[in-house]
C-alpha cells in the first residue's frame, strides 16, 4: 500500500514576488510580473519586495544599486501596487530572508542546484568565477518565498524551475523535521498573456535587463518616441500576419509581437489575429506602437514622479519593511524551535 500523502498547509494563502534592481525595468518584466502584482494585492495579502540581495550575486555598482532599488519600488507604484494594500519593501530590509536561507541551504541538495538552467546560462563558459551567491541564488529564492508561507508567486515562464525547487526545499523541510504542513506547496502563478516576452531583436531570445542592445527592449522610462521607435525596427519577416494561429508556429518575432499586442490590449492572440490576420507589418507596427505608447507611456511618466521624491519612497520601503518582518519573525522563530537552535 502506498503511503498516504501528508497533510496539506492550511494557513492563509499569500502573494509574494520580487524583482531585482540589476538594469532598468523592461516590458517583459512589466507584462510578465508587475501588471499581475497590482492585480493580485486585492485577492489576497501581497508582499513585493526589491531583491537587492539577488542583485549581488553579480558585480553591482553601490550607489547605482541604491539608485536601482528605488526606481523598482518607483516602478511598482507606477504600475498600480498600492502601499496600503501591499507591503512593498528591499529584501535587504528583513534579515528573516537571509536567516532562513542558511537553513535552506542546509535542506536544499547539490545535486537540485546543479540543474538550475540559470545559473549555467549566467555563469557561462567561467563556472568556477562565479561567485558562491549566483550558485545558491535559488536557495534565498524559496526563503524569499517561504518566509512568509507564500502560497502563490506572480513570475515570468523563466522563474518556474526556481519556483519547482521551493517546493522541493519545503516538502524535505517538512518531511525532515517532522513538521507536515509547515511549509505551503508554492504555486507558480505565470498563466496568461505575456509570461514570456522575446527581444525586439530575436524572436528566439528572452527580452533581458542584460541584452547589450538597447533595440531589444522597451524600458519602462523609455519615453513616447523612443517606444515608437523601437517597435518600428523590431526584427520581422517580410510575411503578412497569417490568417489563423498556426502560421505562427514557424514566425517567432511576428509571433512575439502578436503576443505583446494581445497582452497590452488584454487580449487573446486569437483576437489579435482575428482582427490583424492577412494585414502586413506596415499596419500591424503603427497600431501596437500606439497601444504600447498609450499604455507604456503614463507609467514611465508616473515613475518619473515618484522617483522626483526619493524620501517619500524610502518612507513607503520602511514601512513594507516594518509590515514584512512582522509576518517573517515569527515564522523564523517556530524554525529555529524545529531546527533545535537554543533561545536565549
Ligand atoms: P527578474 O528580476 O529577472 O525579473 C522580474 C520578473 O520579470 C519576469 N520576466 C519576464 N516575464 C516575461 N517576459 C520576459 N522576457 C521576462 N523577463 C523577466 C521574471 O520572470 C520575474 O517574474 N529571481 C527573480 C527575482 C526573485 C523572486 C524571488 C521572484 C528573487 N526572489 C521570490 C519571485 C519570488 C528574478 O531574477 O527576476
Amino acid at each position: 500500500m502506498s503511503q498516504p500523502p501528508p497533510p496539506a498547509y492550511t494557513g492563509p494563502e499569500r502573494v509574494l514576488s520580487g524583482v531585482q534592481p540589476s538594469g532598468a525595468l523592461h516590458l517583459g518584466n512589466y507584462l510578465g510580473a508587475l501588471v499581475k502584482f497590482a492585480r493580485l494585492q486585492h485577492e489576497r495579502e501581497t508582499f513585493i519586495f526589491v531583491a537587492d540581495q539577488h542583485a549581488i550575486t553579480v558585480w553591482q555598482d553601490p550607489a547605482l544599486l541604491a539608485q536601482q532599488t528605488r526606481e523598482i519600488a518607483a516602478a511598482y507604484l507606477a504600475a498600480g501596487l498600492d502601499p496600503a494594500k501591499a507591503a512593498i519593501f528591499p529584501q535587504s530590509a528583513v534579515r528573516e530572508h537571509v536567516e532562513l536561507a542558511w537553513v535552506f541551504n542546509c535542506v536544499a541538495r547539490l545535486g537540485w542546484l546543479d540543474r538550475m538552467t540559470q545559473f549555467k546560462e549566467k555563469s557561462g563558459k567561467h563556472k568556477e568565477r562565479s561567485s558562491v551567491g549566483l550558485y545558491t541564488y535559488p536557495v534565498l529564492q524559496a526563503a524569499d518565498i517561504l518566509v512568509y508561507k507564500a502560497t502563490h508567486v506572480p513570475v515570468g515562464e523563466d522563474q518556474r524551475q526556481h519556483l519547482e525547487l521551493t517546493r522541493d526545499v519545503a516538502a524535505k523541510f517538512n518531511h525532515d523535521y517532522d513538521a507536515p504542513g509547515f511549509f505551503p506547496l508554492t504555486e507558480a502563478l505565470t498563466q496568461g498573456p505575456g509570461a514570456r516576452i522575446m527581444s525586439l531583436r530575436d524572436g528566439s531570445a528572452k527580452m533581458s535587463k542584460s541584452d547589450p542592445s538597447d533595440l531589444s527592449r522597451i524600458n519602462l522610462t523609455d519615453d513616447a518616441d523612443a517606444i515608437a521607435s523601437k517597435i518600428r525596427k523590431a526584427k520581422t519577416d517580410p510575411e503578412p500576419l497569417p490568417e489563423g494561429l498556426d502560421g505562427l508556429a514557424e514566425r517567432p518575432e511576428a509571433k512575439n509581437l502578436v503576443g505583446i499586442y494581445a497582452a497590452l490590449a488584454g487580449k487573446t492572440d486569437a483576437e489579435v489575429i482575428a482582427e490583424f490576420g492577412g494585414k502586413g507589418f506596415g499596419t500591424f507596427k503603427p497600431a501596437l506602437a500606439d497601444l504600447a505608447v498609450a499604455q507604456l507611456a503614463p507609467v514611465g511618466e508616473r515613475m518619473r514622479g515618484y522617483l522626483a521624491d526619493p524620501r517619500e519612497i524610502d518612507r513607503i520601503l520602511k514601512a513594507g519593511a516594518d509590515r514584512a518582518r512582522a509576518v517573517a519573525a515569527p515564522v523564523v522563530d517556530e524554525v529555529r524551535r524545529k531546527v533545535g537552535f537554543i533561545s536565549l
